[in-house]
C-alpha cells in the first residue's frame, strides 16, 4: 500500500468532508512511497516525528494540520522549528499527512469516540451540534457535543477521577472553575476545540469539558461559572490524542500494517500556588 492509498482508504469512508476540503491531506514527501510502519499522533510536533522516525516509521499521520503557527508569517521555512521537523522527515524520508476533518467524526474510532473510553463514558444520552463561541453561524454541522451520564458524584471527585485517565496521555493535569461539592450526573465533552457550553446545560450536562484553544477565561469560562456550571479545562491535545491511538490499533488490525501510537507533544509541569 503506498501513503497516497492509505491517505484515501480513510476518506472514502468520510462523507462529513467536503470534497474540497483541505483540512486533510498528505504534506510531506513522495505519496507513492510503500508504507512500511506508521505512526500516528495528534500533532507533527518534533517529539513526536523524531520518536515514530527511531522506530522505523516512514509514514507518520497527525491529526492536527502539521506546521501549524501564527499566520501573520508569511514564511514559516526559515524558522528553527519548521526545520528541525522537516530535517527528521527528510532525513528519514517520511511521508507527513494528516486526517483532521476525517477523524473528528470518524464512527467508533474517532476524537470523541476515543476521548469517551478513554474516561470511561459509556452511556450517550444526547448528541447536538456545536456552535461556535464568537460566530452563530460557524457550526460543524455534526453531532460533535455528546452529554453522557455517570453514576452520581461531585465535580471535585470527577476531576480527581479524570486526572488518572488523561495521565496516561501524559497529561500532567486538569483545571475544574466551580464548585468541587457540586453533585453531577452528567458530563458534556465535545470534539476537540468544538466543546459544549449553555447549550448542553440546556439539554442535560451538569458539567462541562473544554479546552484552552477554544473557550477564553473571559469570553467563556466565567460566565458559565458564573451560570452555576462546573468546567473542566484541558490543553487541545487532551480530548483528541487518544482517539490517534484508536487509529494506530485500526491500521494494524484492519489493514496488517505496522502501526504506533505517539504522545510526546510538550505539555509543560503545573505549578500551583
Ligand atoms: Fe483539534
Ligand atoms: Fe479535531
Amino acid at each position: 500500500m503506498t501513503a497516497r492509498e492509505l491517505f484515501e482508504y480513510f476518506r472514502k469512508d468520510a462523507h462529513w468532508v467536503k470534497a474540497d476540503s483541505k483540512a486533510d491531506d498528505i504534506r510531506f514527501g513522495d505519496e507513492n512511497t510503500g508504507v512500511i510502519k506508521v505512526g500516528c499522533g495528534w500533532s507533527d510536533c518534533l517529539d513526536n516525528l523524531i520518536a515514530a522516525a527511531n522506530d522505523g516509521c516512514n509514514v507518520f499521520i497527525s491529526h492536527e494540520v502539521p506546521f501549524s503557527w501564527e499566520t501573520r508569517y508569511a514564511d514559516i521555512t526559515q524558522m528553527e522549528w519548521y526545520k528541525k521537523r522537516v530535517k527528521v522527515l527528510s532525513d528519514n524520508n517520511m511521508v507527513l499527512m494528516n486526517l483532521h476533518d476525517t477523524w473528528d467524526h470518524y464512527p467508533k474510532d474517532g476524537i470523541r469516540e476515543g476521548f469517551a473510553q478513554l474516561l470511561g463514558l459509556k452511556e450517550l444520552i444526547k448528541e447536538m451540534d456545536y456552535i461556535h463561541p464568537f460566530s452563530p453561524t460557524v457550526t460543524t454541522g455534526m453531532n460533535s457535543l455528546g452529554i453522557y451520564r455517570i453514576e452520581k458524584t461531585t465535580a471535585g471527585e470527577f476531576a480527581k477521577y479524570m486526572c488518572q485517565r488523561i495521565a496516561k496521555t501524559g497529561a500532567p493535569g486538569l483545571c475544574l472553575n466551580g464548585d468541587p461539592d457540586q453533585t453531577i450526573e452528567t458530563v458534556a465533552i465535545g470534539v476537540g476545540c468544538h466543546v459544549p457550553s449553555l447549550e448542553a446545560a440546556a439539554n442535560g450536562a451538569q458539567l462541562l469539558i473544554d479546552v484552552y484553544d477554544r473557550h477564553f477565561q473571559l469570553n467563556s469560562r466565567i460566565p458559565l461559572v458564573e451560570s452555576g456550571l462546573p468546567v473542566i479545562t484541558v490543553e487541545h491535545s487532551i480530548p483528541e490524542t487518544y482517539a490517534m491511538n484508536l487509529m494506530a490499533k485500526h491500521i494494524s488490525e484492519k489493514l496488517g500494517i505496522e502501526s504506533a501510537y505517539y504522545h510526546n507533544e510538550p505539555l509543560g509541569k503545573y505549578y500551583t500556588t
